[in-house]
């Protein structure tokens, strides 16, 4: 199963994507958390995302294109994948469908997870995460059993860069202007089903699950 997880930032795709690909045991491949692992080792890719990273924008098309490119032709993909976070404009979907069609593979479900924006700002100020397994915790709404401790590990948590106030306004903006005609892109297709990310961790997932067993 090839899978497309959509949402703005802070709509839970990270949340919702540990849990499908333990679910359907698939690779779950993450746009931002590659750049984020480029970043701590300091290689040329994570220099020059963090230029874009810190300011809430977006890493150019032909940088993104040619990280997934690569990591959909890796073996752990023959069966299936989900991107998350990938794609975000309509070139990277063009190059994403060109891709899969190479693969001689096609995608099977765009899932679009919808919040409002105040919710939104909510959950990034608020999020914590573990820097040994990239689990996701918010100190409200999905607290670790022990305050700045990751569950699984034991990993001290901590808050990313871009979650600060002045950048997830940013981050929002960029990302809103190009979700529209992503939706486009993907509707046109017959593929997009949305899913209302307001409500509980447990029930999105149960929804989510339903649609890609249905
Ligand atoms: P990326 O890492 O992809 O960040 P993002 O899209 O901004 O999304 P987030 O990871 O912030 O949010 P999420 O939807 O995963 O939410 P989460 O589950 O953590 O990208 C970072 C940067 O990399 C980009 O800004 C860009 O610069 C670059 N980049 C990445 N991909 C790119 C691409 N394709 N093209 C160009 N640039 C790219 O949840 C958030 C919080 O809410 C958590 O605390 C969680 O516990 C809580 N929560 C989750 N679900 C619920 C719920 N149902 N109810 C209550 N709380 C919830």
């Amino acid at each position: 199963m090839n899978i497309i997880l959509m949402g703005l930032p802070g709509a839970g795709k990270g949340t919702q994507a540990e849990r499908i690909v333990e679910e359907f045991n698939i690779p779950h491949i993450s746009t931002g958390d590659m750049f984020r692992a480029a970043v701590k080792n300091e290689t040329p890719l994570g220099l020059e995302a963090k230029s874009y990273m810190d300011k809430g924008l977006l890493v150019p098309d032909e940088v993104v294109i040619g990280i997934v490119r690569e990591r959909l032709s890796m073996d752990d993909c023959a069966n299936g994948f989900l991107l998350d976070g990938f794609p975000r404009t309509v070139p990277q979907a063009e190059a994403l469908t060109a891709t899969v069609k190479e693969l001689g593979r096609e995608i099977n479900h765009v899932i679009n997870i919808n919040v409002r924006r105040e919710q939104l700002i909510e959950r990034l100020t608020g999020r914590w995460i573990c820097p040994v397994c990239g689990a996701s915790y918010h100190t409200m709404f999905n607290p670790p059993k022990e305050a700045g401790v990751c569950d699984k590990d034991g990993g001290k948590l901590y808050q990313r860069e871009d979650d600060k106030p002045e950048v997830v306004a940013q981050r929002l903006d960029v990302n809103i202007a190009q979700t529209q005609p992503l939706i486009d892109y993907y509707s046109a297709q017959e593929l997009l089903r949305d899913i209302n990310g307001e409500q509980d961790i447990q029930v999105v997932f149960a929804e989510i699950k339903s649609l890609l067993r249905g």
